[in-house]
């Protein structure tokens, strides 16, 4: 099938501290397609790249050598094209919440928009659009981010990014150092936006439960190196490849995995706990005949 790709690396590399002890290749000749429309989350350990690499597809940082393209045009092509592509690809840092530093809410996320020169009742719409998508409650627009709680304090500053609408949105553990019904609610904000908005979605984690989730597209970084590229299914089915990296799939696969092996008959390639519950039902009912 034809990709439909929005941004493309290649052979990206880039290195921290050129020339200096201090030496550090990051990215080693990297070829990625993002697919437009699509989550695509980027998994690897920690210092595998995965934040170099971002930062790479919104000009923040240029490649020593090889093309970032976006819809086919070199990024880093000239000035102008490298300050248009921070307008398309918005890129949200890990920790989000501590770059929140105007005196309102409101204020905190209107910065982005009205930075790009939108006029007044398009920033405030934008800023309004943003606040929904994130699940922000319009009364707290005039409090200090500073009254804000944790999780509602890393939704105002996605809000922020989101309310640039940029084609493609890129967050950075989003859920990083969030109790769980936090790292729903940021997953089911993520959801919101690319239903709503059908622009493309870029995530970076290291959990493979939350990537099982929600991602379309899975690229595997390992020494600033694309090492599996593919869907959900695709990636997983790499089970063996994956543990030799110290990434393990889901555990909610391995659980059913160890369930088929003690004779339950379920299906293989299960990565939620929505199918999972889904394909135990399925088999309990066989089990009691249709009568369960
Ligand atoms: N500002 C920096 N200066 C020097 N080395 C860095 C810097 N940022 C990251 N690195 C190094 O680059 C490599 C990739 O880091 P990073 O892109 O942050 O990986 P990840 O996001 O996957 O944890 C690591 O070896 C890291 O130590
Ligand atoms: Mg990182």
């Amino acid at each position: 099938m034809e990709k439909n790709s929005i941004i493309e690396c290649r052979g990206v590399s880039f290195t921290y501290g050129s020339g200096t002890p201090f030496e550090v290749r990051a990215l080693d000749s990297v070829d990625l397609d993002i697919e437009k429309g699509l989550i695509t989350a980027l998994i690897g350990h920690t210092g595998s790249g995965k934040s170099t690499l971002i930062q790479t597809l919104n000009a923040l940082m240029k490649p020593d050598s090889g093309k970032v393209l976006y819809e086919g045009a070199d990024i880093n092509a000239n000035k102008a094209s490298a300050r248009d592509v921070r307008f398309k690809v918005g890129l949200c840092f890990q920790y989000p919440e501590h770059q929140l530093f105007e005196s309102t809410v409101y204020k905190d996320i209107a910065f982005g928009p009205k930075n790009m020169g939108l006029d007044e009742a398009s920033v405030d719409r934008n800023v309004r659009d943003a606040a929904a998508l994130a699940g922000l409650d319009e009364e707290l627009f005039g409090k200090s981010p500073f009254e804000l709680s944790g999780g509602q304090k890393r939704r105002a500053a996605i809000a922020g990014v989101m309310a640039m609408k940029p084609e493609v949105l890129i967050l950075d553990e989003p859920s990083a150092g969030l109790d769980p019904a936090g790292r729903r609610d940021t997953f089911d904000m993520i959801r919101r936006y690319r239903e709503g908005t059908g622009k493309t979605v870029i995530i970076v984690s290291h959990s493979m439960d939350d990537v099982a989730e929600l991602a379309d597209r899975i690229a595997v970084v390992r020494r600033g190196k694309i090492a599996i590229y593919g869907t959900v299914d695709e990636v997983f089915s790499h089970s063996a490849e994956m543990a030799g990296m110290g990434l393990s799939v889901p555990e909610v696969t391995r659980i059913t995995d160890a369930l088929r092996a003690a004779g339950v008959p379920l299906k293989h390639g299960i990565y939620t706990l929505s199918e999972a519950a889904e394909e135990l039902i399925r088999c309990y009912r066989q089990k009691n005949g249709g009568r369960g």
